[in-house]
């Protein structure tokens, strides 16, 4: 048993998702980006990665770590609610970021929402710097659950 960070696939897909309705996180489209389909076609262009932090055999963390080829983005971040404050979401953090930098990404982002306050104050701690508080975040969507 004990800790150990791996690479998910397809086949973990009911617990990743499982993992994120128990985090809470809100922004999840199980119907769009987050199908089950969707998620396979992503990690097949291999500039997507999943890490997964085992504990004891549960899923207690998980991150979704892509890029642009530009810039790196840390997504879908989240530890079980059984399993906070134990260091568990800057781990996943620096997992995501060993990744993204052994694909020759320099610039690393994430987007928090402003009442988010455990995720930026957990990327703060990571150092992490908003570099513009007054910027906005457009998006263009074929359909809503896209
Ligand atoms: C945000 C989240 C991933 C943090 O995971 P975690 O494993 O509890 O974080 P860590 O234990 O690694 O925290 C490291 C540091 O971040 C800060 N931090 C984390 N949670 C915090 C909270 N609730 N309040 C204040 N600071 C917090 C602290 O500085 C903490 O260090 P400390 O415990 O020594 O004080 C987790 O709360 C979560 O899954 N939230 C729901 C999903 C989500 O919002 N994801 C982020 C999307 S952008």
């Amino acid at each position: 048993m004990g800790e150990e960070v791996r690479t998910l696939g397809t086949e973990d897909y009911d617990r990743l998702v499982a993992l994120w309705q128990r985090a809470g996180l809100h922004s999840l489209r199980l119907q769009g980006r987050d199908s089950r389909e969707a998620i396979a076609r992503q990690l097949e262009t291999r500039v997507q990665t999943i890490l997964g932090l085992e504990v004891d055999g549960r899923l207690a963390g998980a991150v979704v770590a892509t890029h642009d080829s530009r810039k790196g983005w840390i997504n879908r971040l989240a530890v079980d609610p059984d399993f906070r404050r134990r260091g568990y979401g800057l781990r996943l953090i620096r997992a995501a970021e060993e990744v993204l930098k052994s694909q020759g990404i320099e610039v690393i982002a994430a987007l928090v929402e402003s009442d988010n306050f455990a995720s930026l104050a957990l990327f703060q701690k990571a150092g992490y710097r908003e570099i513009d508080p007054g910027m906005h975040y457009l998006t263009r969507r074929d359909r809503d659950e896209a």
